[in-house]
């Protein structure tokens, strides 16, 4: 099992302009950044382009859920960009996420796809509200076990549920843990949060952290701070 766990900048800011100028502050400091939906849909390949000229990695986070067909035309879509990471949805099922990962096998041999299992904006009550009765740790459960079998190499999930997984997945799969806190810093609005050495002790692979980074003073520095936490985890 234990991998190095790494730090992921969630680069979610509103404009490029705004991203470039923290990417240049933060270049030799973190190796990883996550675009999501927010600044992909404005700036598209563009901005992914950019990030990778500047010696980023690349995790695109466009939560993907349609059927397996077009999941699997859309991943061979982004063949050409320079991503690392992609997530869909495993909700989508075994089939979707199959033809999702043997997609990008084929296309980009470098890109891993990651399944999203419940969105931790769900609660019990929200999740029976869509016909699903078991409780949100099962689903997440049945979900991830579904991922692995349909040969997803990557999970994202709450840190919260790192143990259940480490338990029944083995320390094979890559766990990709937002809801991320250092000590101290200002939670915003994460509710279920863990600091970044919890994290790596607990068996998380990478951390994605966003606001604590961004917000602050010298956001360099604090990515650096952040890092250091999860070396110190070994
Ligand atoms: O700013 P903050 O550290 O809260 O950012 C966390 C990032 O992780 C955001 O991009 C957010 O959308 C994402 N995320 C999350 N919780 C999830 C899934 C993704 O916070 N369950």
């Amino acid at each position: 099992m234990s991998k190095q766990c790494k730090l992921i900048l969630a680069l979610d800011l509103p404009d490029r302009e705004l991203a470039l100028t923290m990417l240049k502050k933060l270049q030799g400091s973190l190796e990883w950044v996550k675009i999501g939906l927010q600044m992909y849909l404005k700036y598209g390949a563009g901005l992914v382009e950019e990030a990778a000229a500047m010696g980023f990695k690349v995790f695109l986070d466009l939560k993907m859920y349609d059927i397996p067909n077009t999941v699997a035309s859309a991943v061979k879509s982004l063949a050409g960009q320079k991503i690392s990471m992609l997530t869909i949805h495993a909700s989508g099922g075994a089939e979707m996420m199959s033809r999702a990962a043997e997609a990008a096998a084929e296309s980009n041999p470098n890109l891993e796809i990651l399944a999203v299992t419940v969105l931790t904006s769900f609660d019990e009550q929200a999740l029976r509200l869509t016909g699903v009765a078991a409780k949100p740790a099962e689903q997440v459960l049945n979900l991830a076990l579904l991922a692995k079998q349909s040969g997803v190499r990557g999970l994202v999930c709450s840190p919260l549920e790192i143990g259940l997984l480490r338990k029944n997945l083995g320390g094979e799969i890559d766990l990709i843990t937002p809801g991320i806190r250092p000590l101290g810093a200002d939670v915003g609005d994460q509710k279920r949060i863990m600091p970044p050495l919890m994290a790596a002790r607990a068996g998380s692979s990478y951390i994605v952290v966003g606001r604590p980074i961004l917000k602050a003073a010298d956001p360099a520095l604090a990515a650096r701070g952040i890092i250091a936490e999860l070396e110190s985890a070994k």
